[in-house]
């Protein structure tokens, strides 16, 4: 009887191919624990007779040893595979790893702010080349021929070419031009862009730096419009208490042209560093284009008027968040950069 049985078991064990952790897991609850088979049968070898004994003794232990060596390997088997799906799949039972995100540069959020503020007021965003002839960037916009701005010491140029040089443009009103010379106004649009000017680099100057010029031409524009426009872009960008004012100055290619301040950001016009405890710091320059101006576009000075702006991102930038050093817009310092990530838009 005992030794039908242990016959009949090992044929089960030798058979044993197990096809998960559960098999093997099984395996050990039929036949190695407390109550398992190995047990049970041991305690029916204490039954039977001397004479049996002796033989089935051997037959016994080998049955046990079976029995644990096919749980071992199995068990092996197992650890092996279970390693290697957690290494191809990883543990997904671990919490995730975080990732870092990047952050938007400031003069792109600050960008993107004026943009917004414009569009709002029925401006559409134009764009136009970098690198830019005489005509656009200097003569359509009535700069006369020995004007300090066509001076090499001020300008990059690109190619010399007689009477119509090539150079990276110098301020964004080339597309002004651009935009004025494709169609025929009502005009309204705000061209962002980056620009070129020959300066050493320091804090406070470099070679390239970024501009949000306006313009708005049509019948009956006229100085309040633009002044009421510009008021109101300041008010929404840093805040309702902000004070403007207007001195006049000149540019080529506006008349009457004009410098506007606002009130410090800094010191609320109270003086401080910032504004040489004048309380007003300069952001743009603006005026009415000068009728030049729009007949070089084509457009008939006698029924059209218009104005136009232009500013520099990085001053803005720079009063908004209180950055002292231009050069660090472009040094591309994360420890600089990172303090932008929760502006993220
Ligand atoms: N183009 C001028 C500059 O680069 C800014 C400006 C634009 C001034 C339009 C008046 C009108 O400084």
């Amino acid at each position: 009887m005992l030794q039908d049985k242990i016959k009949q078991f090992t044929a089960e064990i030798k058979g044993f191919t197990p096809a998960s952790v559960v098999d093997v897991e099984n395996f050990r609850l039929k036949f190695l624990v407390a109550k398992g088979i190995v047990k049970a049968l041991f305690e029916e070898f204490k039954t039977v007779s001397a004479e049996e004994k002796r033989t089935l003794g051997k037959i016994l232990n080998e049955f046990k040893q079976l029995a644990e060596q096919t749980y071992s390997h199995a068990q092996e088997q197992f650890a092996d595979t279970e390693k290697k799906t957690q290494r191809e799949e990883g543990d997904l039972t671990l919490p995730g790893e975080g990732f870092q995100l990047g952050s938007r540069h400031p003069l792109s959020l600050v960008r993107k702010e004026i943009v917004e503020i414009f569009k709002k007021l029925g401006f559409i965003v134009t764009e136009g080349p970098e690198i830019e002839d005489d005509w656009h960037n200097f003569s359509a916009l009535n700069f006369p021929p020995e004007h300090p701005a066509r001076d090499m010491q001020d300008t990059f140029f690109v190619e010399k070419k007689d009477g119509n040089d090539i150079a990276l443009r110098t301020h964004t009103s080339s597309v002004q031009v651009r935009l004025m010379e494709m169609g025929k106004p009502p005009f309204r649009a705000i061209m962002p862009g980056r620009v070129y000017r020959n300066e050493a680099i320091s804090a406070r100057a470099h070679c390239f730096f970024h501009q949000v010029e306006g313009l708005y031409v049509d019948e009956n524009v006229s100085f309040a419009d633009l002044k009421q426009t510009l008021f109101h872009f300041v008010q929404e960008l840093y805040g309702k208490d902000t004070k403007v004012r207007f001195r006049p100055s000149y540019f080529p290619f506006t008349e009457p042209s004009a410098e506007m301040d606002i009130s410090c950001t800094i010191c609320k016009g109270a003086g401080c560093q910032l504004c040489k405890q004048s309380g007003w710091v300069e952001i743009l320059g603006c005026g009415m284009v000068d009728p030049n101006v729009l007949e070089n576009c084509g457009i008939d000075s006698k029924i059209y008027s218009g104005f136009a702006f232009g500013m520099g991102i990085e001053r803005i930038t720079n009063l908004k968040y209180e950055i002292r050093d231009l050069r660090l817009f472009s040094e591309n310092d994360v420890r600089f950069l990172s303090q932008f990530e929760t502006e993220l838009v």
